[in-house]
Order: structure tokens, then sequence, then C-alpha cells
């Protein structure tokens, strides 16, 4: 199983080593997600470390009010270190505020711009966004990535799919009244569907509320089942190949 956004390292938990290890003997692996310089630098640091762990670098919503022209000079250079399978997690998030929405929407146009040099696909993350953040893929002409904790509508599911994008379904999908959550799954085909945690966050049942960890994919993978009325050897297979084939893992 690969869980395919995570942020598994030193400043979201205290326990990220054993947790690695205790994946790599439940042949889990998993895209560990920057948010700025310094994660990018310890995530490529942990995929050096653990077979298991894959890189994806970035400068996320979160850290751009301290963001500088300069750190994305630094991004470039550490674009060319091994085992680097996305640009992530990059996106737009109204819900927190939309008074830095500028720089928002330049870095991450910045950093699209990178991806399509160095050829790599991009997690992206919308909250009260998603309008924005596909009329700027379309625009970029970006065709390879995942729209990570997918929150949006069908009908926009279905647009980003058309656009080349994977939808990447979190534990939430779990929860009690996620009406719109389960319309996604079932009616969008399990080979454009990717799994991941999000950990430390969004714990899935019967884990709600806790510390998450990759190690909690499977009850995300049985729910996915249930809905689409497969087995879960079918989700894990397919997804994970979905996984494979669009990070060149
Ligand atoms: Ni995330």
């Amino acid at each position: 199983m690969i869980d395919t956004h995570c942020h598994v390292y030193e400043e979201e938990m205290s326990d990220y080593k054993d947790i690695i290890e205790e994946c790599d003997k439940q042949d889990i692996s998993m895209i560990v997600n920057a948010v700025d310089i310094e994660s990018s630098k310890d995530i490529i640091s942990l995929s050096k470390t653990y077979k298991n762990v894959y890189a994806a670098i970035g400068l996320n919503y979160d850290t751009i009010d301290r963001v500088e022209e300069k750190d994305l000079i630094e991004l470039e250079k550490l674009i060319k270190n091994e085992k680097i399978v996305a640009i992530g997690e990059i996106g737009l998030d109204y819900y927190w505020t939309k008074d830095n929405k500028d720089k928002q929407i330049k870095y991450f146009k910045a950093q699209l711009k990178l991806a399509k040099e160095y050829d790599l696909p991009v997690i992206v993350h919308a909250r009260e966004s998603v309008q924005d953040v596909y009329d700027i893929l379309k625009e970029m002409d970006i065709h390879k990535g995942s729209m990570h904790c997918y929150s949006g509508s069908l009908e926009m599911a279905r647009e980003f799919i058309k656009l080349g994008f994977k939808i990447g379904i979190d534990g939430p999908i779990t929860y009690k009244n996620n009406k719109k959550g389960v319309e996604v799954v079932k009616n969008i085909d399990l080979k454009d569907i990717l799994l991941e945690t999000d950990s430390p966050y969004l714990s899935p049942e019967p884990n709600r509320g806790k510390q998450n960890s990759p190690l909690n994919l499977k009850y995300i993978a049985k729910k996915i089942a249930d809905i689409k009325e497969l087995t879960e050897d079918e989700v894990i297979e397919i997804t994970t190949n979905n996984a494979k084939e669009l990070y060149n893992l």
C-alpha cells in the first residue's frame, strides 16, 4: 500500500521514526509532503534513510506569509535530489484567509511552472478555492498530479479527472454523513483514486480524534471497497498501481 500524502516527519510527529519502521514491516510506502524549505530538506533526508519514504517538496499556503523569492531558487536546487517524486503540497486555501490570495496564487503558479520544467506531478491542496485552482491548472496546461484530500463536488472531480488528475481520498470518507465524499467515490472510476491519510491529521474511523498515521490507510481502503462493492484487496491493488504510475515509483 502507498500513502500518497502524509506529513510523517519530526516537526509534525515525535514518533515518526517508529511509524516509518512499522510501515516498512507492513509493506506500506509513503510520499511525505513538505510545507516549506525546512520540511523539504527534512523529508529529502528521510527519503535517503528509509526505503519506504518518497519525497514531495514545496511551499504551502500555511507557510506562505513568510515565503520569499529566494525560497523558489532553493526549492529548484533541492529538486535535483533522488527520490523526489512530486512538487507538493502546493495550492490555494481561502478557508483560513483570503487576505494573502495574490501571494498564494503567485507562488502556486511559480511552483506549477517548476513542476512542468522538471516534468514532475503536483500534489494540490484546494480548500474553498476549487474553481481558482482548476482555472489555474487549466490555464497553465498542467495534466499530471493529484487533488489531495478532495472535498469538492462530483461535477468538479470529473473536471479534474478530465484534466488528467487523480482524486485523493482520506479519512473523512469514513465519517458519518459525508454524503458528498461518498457520492464522489461511488461515481468515479477506481483508476482515478489515490489513497492518502494526510497524517498526522484527519484520522479515519475507528481512530478519529487520535494522531493519524499511514498505518490507518486500511480503513480508508475498506470504506472505498464498501462504497464501490469491491474487495479491499481490489481497492488496494488498483490504487497502488495508480500511485506507482503517477509518481513513477
Ligand atoms: Ni497535507
